[in-house]
Order: structure tokens, then sequence, then C-alpha cells
């Protein structure tokens, strides 16, 4: 099969927000590597700077970096127009977004035993923060008459899932806008590829020595980010993973809704290590 040319195909820059760790900083490390100049988002100062060096190894000649401190916790719309502001010198040259940082649950629990910060932090880490950099990143894209949205989803949007209800909310509407994302731009020559893989071996899952260990179920960042690349222009709404897409599947066809949410319940309820479940 031939390999596209993301670079002529889309053009430079590729912006990624949650780049400082996980399958964002994979991301990064990835189109450094297929010869894009990259924009890093991230709210850790420290992180951000180890992650500029580390991205820069993978950087083609004469391509750049760019990194922008920003805390999505922070609804303050002055954190938007600072990345907004910090754009504006490269806008002609912006060829991908990818809508990439997020968090998950401490660990999975009973709503009503999720810290309040934690319960507002999914939805403006994994909904406004998707909504913003998406305003501000999509009318350079319109102009130059070409681009790339990538949105983070998950296979937690599948159906809901009970104990981490917030969060699989979460990416179900991650899932709708970036498909109706997709229908709305496909005229102005604008791609968007939603992406719904199960877990995957980062800190997200942390709470689980299971999950955290790469297998071929639950892979690590670097092989999951380098199959996602691969389904760039073949695929718009995929698990990214070849394993997760069977997986997808087989639930799909042969597992009911109500056993699905018995199964994944139970699963997911094995990772509580609180007492007060
Ligand atoms: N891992 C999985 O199993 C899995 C499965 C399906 C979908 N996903 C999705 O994939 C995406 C990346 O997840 P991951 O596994 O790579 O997680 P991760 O390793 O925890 O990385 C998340 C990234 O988001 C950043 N971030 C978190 N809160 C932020 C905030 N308030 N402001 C700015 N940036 C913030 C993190 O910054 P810090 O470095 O400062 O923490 C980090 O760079 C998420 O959207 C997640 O929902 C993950």
């Amino acid at each position: 099969m031939r390999k596209l040319d993301l670079v002529s195909h889309y053009g430079e820059y590729v912006v990624i927000t949650g780049a400082t760790d996980g399958i964002g900083l994979e991301f990064a490390k990835q189109f450094a590597a297929k010869g894009h100049s990259i924009v890093i988002i991230g709210r850790n100062p420290d992180k951000l700077v180890a992650a500029k060096s580390l991205i820069s190894n993978f950087l083609n000649p004469g391509k750049k970096i760019i990194s922008i401190q920003a805390d999505f916790n922070e609804t303050d719309i002055d954190v938007y127009r600072n990345i907004e502001n910090q754009l504006q010198d490269i806008k002609d040259k912006i060829a991908i977004l990818i809508n990439n940082a997020g968090v998950l649950l401490e660990q999975p629990d009973l709503y009503l035993n999720l810290d309040e910060n934690e319960v507002l932090s999914n939805v403006k880490v994994n909904i406004i923060a998707v909504l913003m950099m998406t305003k501000i990143v999509l009318p350079f894209m319109v102009s130059n008459k070409r681009g790339l949205v990538i949105n983070m989803s998950s296979f937690a949007a599948y159906s809901f899932l009970p104990l981490t209800g917030v969060y699989s909310a979460s990416k179900k509407f991650v899932e709708y806008f970036s498909q109706s994302l997709e229908y709305e731009y496909k005229s102005h020559n604008i791609d968007v590829l939603t992406l719904l893989p199960s877990y995957i071996a980062t800190k997200m899952v942390r709470w689980s020595n299971f999950l955290s260990k790469p297998s071929l179920l639950f892979p690590s960042a670097e092989v999951f980010v380098k199959s996602a690349i691969a389904t760039i222009t073949r695929s718009s709404h995929t698990t990214g993973y070849w394993v997760h897409g069977l997986l997808y599947t087989s639930v799909y066809w042969f597992v009911p809704n109500w056993l699905y949410t018995i199964f994944s319940y139970n699963f997911i309820k094995h990772f509580n290590t609180s007492s007060k479940m």
C-alpha cells in the first residue's frame, strides 16, 4: 500500500494538546519524525520543557517546535486567547490539530464518592478544551482549504460505563461532536478522524497494574499511535488499533448491551480500592 506524505497532503504544523505525556507525546514524536513541525500544548511547565527537548530529537532538519503552556482546568477565555495569539505567526502552515488532552477519574467510583474538581475537570479538559481548540484552529484550516482534526474519544463512548460514567459521557460528547464536524467541513477539504481506542498503557490507567503493562490487548502509546496514524484518510471513525477493532466488532455483533454493561461494571469495579463502595 502506498504511503501518504502527510506534509504534502495537509501541510507543515501539527498542533497537539496534552503533548507532555502518553499518547500526545507519542503523536508529537511520530509526526516530527515524519517531517512536520510541531506545536505542543501542556499544563506543566517542567514537563513541557522535557517534552520539547525529547521531541526535538525527532525533528527533520529545518523543522521547528513551539511549546505553549495552558491549563485547560482554567476556563478563563484568556487561556484560549493566549493560544490563539501564539498560533498567529504560523496560521498559514497549520495542518493538523490533535485534540488529545484528557483526564479520567483517579479511580472508578460511585458518582457521589467523586471529588467535585475531578468531575469538573472531566468536563473542562475532555469537552470544553476540544470545543475551544477547534474554534481556534479550524478557521485557519478553512482559510488554508485543507486540514485534519484528530479527536481522541474512547471505547468508553461505545456504551454508558457505570463507575466511570462522567468520563464515558464526556467521550460520547467528543464522538458526536467530531462526527458532526466531519460532516460539516467535508466540503471545505477538511478531514476529521475520531479515535475510539480501548485501554492503552499510559499514566491515565495508573490505577491498574494490569492495564499499565503493555500487551497485545492494551498496547503502549507508541504502538497505538503508529497504528492510528496509518488510518489517516483510510478511516474517519475507528479504534485506531486492529486488536481494539476486533474487540469493537465482536462486542457490536455478539454481545447484547445488558451483558456488556454487567461485564464492564464488574471489570471496572475490580479496580476500585476505596472502602466506600
Ligand atoms: N490511555 C487510555 O487507556 C485511553 C483510552 C482511550 C482514549 N484515551 C484518550 O487519549 C487521550 C490521551 O490519554 P493518555 O492515555 O495519553 O493520558 P495521559 O498519559 O494521562 O496524558 C494526558 C495528557 O493530557 C494532559 N492534560 C491533563 N489535564 C490537562 C489540563 N488540565 N490542561 C492541559 N493538559 C492536560 C496531560 O498533562 P500532564 O502531563 O500535565 O498530566 C497529558 O499530557 C485522552 O483524551 C484519553 O481520554 C486514552
